[in-house]
């Protein structure tokens, strides 16, 4: 069998023969992969700095995909910690990690989307209490999870959504999919009053936008949930101190952890059904697992999903 193999922290993966996946329980299956998603979590514990990464070689990358099962039907699964991801012709999965797809999907596009739209619905459907009604500003919206989570929040009933990113004509996409005000990452003080954020950037942008924020808020004892999803702008965030006290202010993080597997889980069913129905809007690339090398540093606007 043919898959994307890792050898070292710092070298990509190299497509070449691998042994064939074997299972381990009676809920473990071989299933034949379609498609597989390069996600920022799959280079993260490929090159050791994501907080699940195994450490250990060799390792065939992919933490989650779009896979054909025994009895022919087409799942959607999210692997537990593994060395042998779905970056492969064949993976092994837990059926309880996987949900079946309607026939006639799009792989490519479930596997594109699953993890960044995730990231969102898991934070507003598990991770903190959301009524219809709120307002909510994404923090790094031009991205594919950003982009997503404008769209997530809408269908929960968001009634104002904000999205802020540093690149004015992407921005400029966002109305479209829902977002009723953009900003960009210099004047969040522009999206003061809001009921819940929603932050793909962290690092020093967040850190530099809370007080000026908190500041410009209308009444400083309505509580802001500033929700930590990702940390494209850094993994630590200097947060002023004053930031905790002159406002009702709380921050937590959503992930795999901070909300249990089995919660992540049980909301792929409707996930998976709002990605095919369309209700999220998905840019993918399609690449053959075989050009693994070349995709692994490549630059895409969409999500790129590789394809054995
Ligand atoms: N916790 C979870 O459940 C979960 C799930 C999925 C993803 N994530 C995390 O969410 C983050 C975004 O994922 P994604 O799939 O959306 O990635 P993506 O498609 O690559 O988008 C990255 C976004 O980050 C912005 N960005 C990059 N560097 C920046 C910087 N230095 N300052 C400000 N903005 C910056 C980009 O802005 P431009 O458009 O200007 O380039 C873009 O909006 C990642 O950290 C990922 O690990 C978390």
């Amino acid at each position: 069998m043919h898959a994307a193999v890792l050898t070292a922290f710092d070298a990509p993966p190299v497509y070449r023969e691998h042994p064939e996946p074997v299972p381990a329980g009676d809920d473990e299956m071989v299933v034949d992969v379609l498609a597989a998603g390069l996600h920022h979590l799959t280079r993260a514990k490929a090159n050791g700095s994501h907080y699940s990464s195994t450490g250990a070689f060799p390792l065939v990358p992919g933490a989650d995909g779009v896979v054909r099962d025994r009895d022919g039907r087409l799942r959607y699964v999210a692997l537990d910690d593994t060395n042998h991801g779905t970056f492969a012709e064949r993976t092994v999965i837990d059926v309880r990690r996987s949900v079946v797809l309607p026939d006639g999907v799009d792989p490519v596009r479930i596997a594109a989307a699953m993890n960044p739209a995730m990231s969102s619905w898991v934070a507003l459907r598990r991770r903190i209490a959301f009524p219809p009604g709120q307002r909510v500003l994404v923090i790094g919206a031009t991205g594919n999870a950003g982009r997503m989570a404008v769209q997530v929040a809408k269908l929960f009933g968001a009634a104002h959504v904000i999205a802020a990113g540093r690149d004015a004509t992407r921005l400029a996409e966002l109305p479209e999919l829902g977002a009723d005000q953009t900003c960009t990452l210099d004047r969040l003080e522009t999206a003061a009053d809001v009921d819940v954020v929603l932050d793909y950037v962290w690092g020093e942008p967040a850190a530099n936008a809370m007080v000026p924020m908190l500041t410009a808020r209308a009444d400083r004892s309505v509580p802001l949930t500033w929700v930590q999803i990702g940390s494209m702008g850094g993994s630590v965030a200097p947060v002023p101190s004053v930031a905790l006290r002159s406002a009702k202010l709380q921050i937590v993080g959503s992930g795999i952890g901070s909300v249990p597997a089995r919660d992540f889980i049980a909301e792929l069913p409707q996930l998976a059904a709002a990605v095919t129905e369309g209700a999220i809007s998905v840019r993918a690339e399609a690449v053959p697992l075989a050009e693994i090398t070349r995709a692994w540093t490549a630059e895409s606007d969409g999500r790129i999903v590789l394809v054995p």
